[in-house]
């Protein structure tokens, strides 16, 4: 399988076919925002320009190339990437000034947003590609290269899963035991305050062909967990190798048979798209891990209703209950937006009541942030800052406390640990448990990639210390 990765040095082609020479010793610097899939994203940027002669680095002086991988979510990620390209601004004058050229591109989902908009705002940048495209950044970057402005937003996103370079196993390798993996793209959901439908495009699945083969590449790279990402994940759906039509259940059962991946999960999900064969799944598969990451957003039908979400309070805490019976120590995290437009006290002591009914072990909360071109920002009646604030406050409370009380509740208690890192102390080594607490072991109870079982001695505000038991 290792068709795809051009040799080290000398020309090779490009994913168009074409043959190129490779710039000797350039260097890119990514960094990225947002969500897992930036992530990944960035990775496989990488990928793309390692097979065209680029190499990482961590170093932003250095780079000949500094790509921002951007996230249009709230107004503050998008102001973000601007104050940072301020910056960058200096840094491409100080370093021509020394005879060096830069190239800056702006990648993700507000170059998708925002396209021409950010050539003007930020004239030091170079190049806007936006996510779909991200297969065609070698040639992009040359024609940047040669003094060019370029704008490019519109492929299919079918092409950039065909055609981006897999990376090759020695980098797999050096990135660690836990790995992403895309399986879905895209969002037909439309929530009324969301961009992700507006950036990402329509809801879009991987072949299963190609994400077994990609599991299957992690894998033999000493990848021990994979977690699938889209941005509606259990929506993926595809032909599976018996001709029928397989929801993300099948998927995951198909990849717990590959050898070596001993830990799956996938993130985020939708409520509307938990099926049965995913419930089942959580029942009968060892090897997926019982944490569940199921966005709710707001406890009030009213405002789930002006969300555009299609589900009640409860139905979630029914689906909720039924995935606790089939799986009953999963632990559940979760996203809730506070201050969405005409939210009253009562909506949002609704939203409290859900969050004590459901118990999350782990959750993100924000304040409503209207984004342009969503229905959302057009609604009268949007809430006034300061009560924004002080019910992010008092949600934030109550979800911390659970998540202190679920990781407390863990000491004393024994599990698998897949150890991923060395701790920040000396002689230590850091793992995950299956709910995704960071667990401290003495280097001595394993190496990096084992999964070892361990008892819980003590508990920190979200991490765990252990000893190994035989
Ligand atoms: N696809 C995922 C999440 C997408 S964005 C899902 O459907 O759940 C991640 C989270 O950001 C969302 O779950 C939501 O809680 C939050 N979010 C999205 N748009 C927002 C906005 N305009 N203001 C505040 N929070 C927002
Ligand atoms: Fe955004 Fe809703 Fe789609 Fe999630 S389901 S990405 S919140 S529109
Ligand atoms: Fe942000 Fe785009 Fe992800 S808006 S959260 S980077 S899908």
């Amino acid at each position: 399988m290792e068709q795809n990765i051009p040799p080290e040095t000398g020309s090779s082609e490009n994913t168009d076919g074409a043959s190129v020479m490779r710039p000797a010793g350039k260097k890119v610097f990514v960094k990225t925002y947002g969500c897992q899939m930036n992530v990944y994203d960035s990775q496989r940027m990488s990928d793309a320009l390692a097979a065209d002669g680029y190499a990482p680095t961590d170093q932003i002086e250095e780079a000949d190339l500094v790509l921002l991988n951007t996230c249009h979510i709230r107004e503050k990620a998008a102001e973000k990437v601007y104050s940072e390209l301020g910056r960058l601004r200096v840094l491409k004058e100080e370093r021509s000034q020394a005879g060096r050229e830069t190239v800056i591109g702006v990648a993700g989902c507000v170059a998708q947003a925002e396209g021409q908009e950010i050539l003007r705002r930020a004239p030091a940048v170079d190049l806007v590609i936006g996510p779909q495209t991200y297969h065609r950044l070698p040639k992009v970057v040359q024609r940047a290269r040669g003094g060019e402005k370029i704008v490019e937003t519109d492929y299919a996103i079918e092409d950039k899963f065909e055609h981006l370079p897999q990376p090759q196993k020695r980098v797999v390798r050096n990135r660690g035991v836990t790995a992403f993996l895309t399986v879905q793209e895209g969002c037909d959901k439309f929530c009324t305050f969301c961009v992700v439908p507006y950036t990402r495009g329509s809801e879009v699945s991987r072949p299963v062909a190609q994400i077994v083969a990609e599991a299957e590449r992690l894998a033999e790279g000493g990848v021990r967990e994979v977690t699938l990402l889209g941005q509606n994940v259990n929506a993926w759906h595809g032909e599976g190798a018996d001709g029928r039509e397989w929801g993300l259940g099948e998927l995951l059962f198909r990849l717990a048979e590959i050898p070596g991946l001993d830990r799956l999960r996938y993130t985020t999900s939708h409520p509307r798209d938990m099926d049965d064969a995913l419930i089942a799944a959580h029942r009968d598969l060892p090897k997926l891990m019982p944490y569940l990451h199921l966005p709710v957003q707001s406890g009030s039908d009213r405002i789930l209703k002006a969300m555009n979400r299609k589900h009640t309070g409860d139905d979630y805490r029914r689906l909720i209950d039924r995935i606790r019976e089939a799986r009953p120590d999963i632990a559940m995290s979760g996203d809730f937006i506070v201050g969405f437009p005409g939210e009253t006290d009562q909506d949002f002591e609704d939203t409290m009541q859900l969050v004590r009914d459901v118990t999350y072990a782990q959750a993100f909360s924000f304040k409503y942030s209207p984004r342009p071109g969503t229905p959302g920002a057009d609604l009268g009646d949007q809430v006034p800052e300061a009560v924004k604030n002080e019910r992010l406050q008092a949600l934030q409370a109550l979800l911390m406390e659970q998540q202190r009380g679920f990781v407390k509740s863990l000491v004393g208690s024994e599990m698998d640990v897949l150890l991923e890192k060395p701790g920040r102390q000396p002689g230590q080594r850091v793992g995950r448990s299956p709910w995704l607490q960071p667990v401290i072991v003495d280097e001595k109870a394993g190496e990096i990639g084992d999964i070892i079982r361990v008892r819980i001695a003590e508990s920190g505000p979200n991490s765990l210390f252990a000893e190994p038991v035989s």
